[in-house]
């Protein structure tokens, strides 16, 4: 059931344009955002929205938690589920406690979800498996409706994850008034370009195709940047660790400086993620910074940078979020060809199971 694709991970990453399609159905109005599944009442009183996941989905977590201060002017924190589970966190009544899942069945995040129940606070679970564990227990759920994820390494699953929170701060924004309608329609209007965004163009892929046969030989990667492109970076070390084998660590852009650039050397490989729209000027300056002491960086932007080794062109768009949706295609595809290219089946990496149960 490939049809035509290498591996399953390729399928999905194709399917992404069809499947946030089915995510956004029915729940873009003109000038708000509605979810058939979520009880108004749900965020009364709440103050605070606490959000624990673990792996990518902690990575989506972490975008969330941009979009949701941003968006709604909460209090937002982020926990990576088998941390919380086992520290002695100070919880208070007013909090929501959203837990992200692909599966439903993590057992770390299930446990810290049946936590929050015990100690009161109203729960919610973003997930993509209507009848898991994790939906039959939270007091409400989001489904992210990406259709069942074979490959291990998560990419569709990641995207309908992120598309569902970036919906969520806005119905938040609409519900606290914390965001003006016309900013509230703007973005409507940025959602419904999402499912064209994120479709894989041939040229692209080729490029990556390319660029994969001498990254391959990289001794580490370091993935940079700032705002959700952070979590995006974290995201992208992720991809390539898990299935090819190699070392990669994502960073915050302003963070290198504090210790990692000891590091920079030509073997060691830079993922510089340059959007026009978040932090440009800044994150110019901090993979300047890099390439003067001599790393080999490969910027992803839609503006030209003189200062890289590989430059990959990306769409001009007019929001951030645009960017980041098509940033995470490009980084999906390259660590699935540097990993393909090194023989490794991206689809069942070494040492890992699609959903981890056991602790
Ligand atoms: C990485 C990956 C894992 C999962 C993590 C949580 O590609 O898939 O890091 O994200 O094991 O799984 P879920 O989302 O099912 O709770």
């Amino acid at each position: 059931q490939k049809e035509g694709f290498r591996f399953f991970m390729e399928k999905e990453i194709y399917e992404q344009s069809r499947v946030l399609a089915d995510t956004l159905l029915g729940r873009l109005r003109d000038e708000s955002i509605y979810f058939e599944e979520l009880d108004n009442n749900l965020f009364e009183g709440i103050n605070e929205i606490k959000l624990c996941a673990c792996g990518t989905s902690y990575h989506a977590a972490l975008v969330a938690s941009y979009l949701f201060e941003r968006h709604s002017k909460i209090r937002v924190s982020v926990e990576i589920a088998s941390e919380f589970r086992y520290r002695e966190p100070f919880l208070t009544a007013d909090t929501l406690f959203i837990v992200i899942s692909q599966s439903g069945e993590t057992a770390d995040t299930l446990e810290s979800l049946k936590m929050a129940k015990r100690s009161g606070l109203k729960t919610m679970v973003i997930c993509n498996v209507d009848n898991s564990s994790m939906v039959r227990l939270a007091d409400a759920s989001i489904l992210t409706r990406a259709g069942i994820e074979k490959g291990v390494a998560s990419t569709k699953a990641f995207a309908t994850q992120v598309c569902v929170l970036w919906m969520l701060s806005l119905f938040l924004g609409g519900a606290r008034k914390t965001l003006a309608t016309e900013e509230i329609k703007r973005q409507i209007h940025l959602l419904r370009a999402l499912p064209s965004t994120v479709n894989v163009e041939n040229v692209l892929h080729e490029q990556l195709r390319r660029l994969s046969k001498r990254y391959l030989h990289g001794h580490g990667f370091f993935f940079i940047g700032r705002d959700v492109f952070y979590p995006l970076a974290l995201e992208g070390a992720l991809k390539l660790k898990e299935i090819s084998y190699l070392h990669a660590e994502g960073y915050p852009s302003g963070e290198m400086k504090h210790g990692p650039i000891a590091l920079a050397d030509p073997e060691l490989f830079t993922i510089a993620l340059l959007p026009q729209h978040m932090l440009y000027d800044k994150t110019k300056s901090n993979i300047e910074e890099l390439s003067a002491r001599d790393s080999t960086i490969c910027s992803i932007s839609p503006l030209d940078f003189d200062k890289a080794d590989d430059h990959i062109r990306t769409h001009l768009h007019e929001d951030y979020m645009l960017e980041f949706f098509e940033m995470m295609v490009v980084l999906q595809l390259l660590s699935m060809e540097i990993a393909i290219r090194l023989g490794n089946d991206v689809d069942m990496p070494r040492n890992l199971a699609k959903s981890v149960t056991v602790e």
